[in-house]
């Protein structure tokens, strides 16, 4: 599903990743860890095709990211769910038309578009919010807006960038519990986080970057 070979992110002068290389199998459960500015929101970047990678090689899906064209790129991002570390939820709409935007993306009916928007608003526990706009919502709850935009047209692979960064113990297994139960359908989920959840009882992969490098811990 993603493998990385030899992999290079730099900015101007600075080296962030330092010619890693990881494969990460469909439907594997992937936390990845590393102190503030370890390069961990660099990495799903360059996964999403939204960064340039300095040199190595980069497979996400069957696209090698390093070499494909822009059409490329929009194509497999349609089968990417991204959770961004600051929500980029779009201001001027309401939460459950925010939610429905990749379905609406995919030209999907108004029957499907709401029958999902919905059941996800019942799962992320904002049913009676959702004709509010974002700025009416909570940091917390805006995020769990932004885990349910991520997952709402099913795709393969998740990226999610410190999903539970805002949310209290409780609103983080709501958030934790909709991942695993998405990974149980076979999905492939990468979660950036601060904090390793305890008890998931579920199997997981753990990496952490540190100093250019990325190791899995056992
Ligand atoms: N657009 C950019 N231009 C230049 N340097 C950048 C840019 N984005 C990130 N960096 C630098 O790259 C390093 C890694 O940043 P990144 O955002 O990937 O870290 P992170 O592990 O996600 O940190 P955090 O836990 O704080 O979110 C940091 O030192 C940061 O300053
Ligand atoms: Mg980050």
């Amino acid at each position: 599903m993603i493998r990385a070979q030899d992999l290079t992110i730099a900015y101007d002068n600075e080296t962030v990743l330092d010619k890693v290389s990881f494969l990460i199998e469909t439907g594997d459960l992937v936390f990845i860890t590393g102190k503030s500015g370890s390069g961990k929101s660099s990495l799903l970047r360059a996964i999403f095709g939204e960064l340039l990678v300095q040199s190595g090689l980069l497979n996400v899906s069957g696209v090698e990211i390093t070499k494909a064209k822009k059409g490329k790129i929009k194509k497999l991002r349609r089968h990417i769910g991204v959770v961004f570390q600051d929500y980029q939820l779009i201001k001027e709409w309401t939460i459950e038309k925010n939610i429905a935007m990749p379905l609406m993306i995919g030209s999907y009916s108004k029957k499907t578009i709401d029958t999902q928007v919905n059941s996800l608003l019942n799962h992320i526990k904002l049913a009676h919010k959702a004709h509010r706009l974002p700025e009416e919502l909570s940091g917390g709850e805006q995020q769990r807006v932004g885990v349910a935009r991520a997952l709402s047209h099913s795709p393969n692979l998740i990226l999610a960038d410190e999903p539970t960064g805002n949310l209290d113990e409780y609103s983080s297994e709501m958030v934790m519990n909709l991942f695993k139960s998405i990974n149980e359908l076979g999905k492939t989920v990468v979660i950036v986080t601060h904090k390793m959840p305890s008890n998931l009882g579920v199997k997981f992969r753990h990496f952490h970057i540190d100093r250019g490098g990325i190791h899995e811990i056992y």
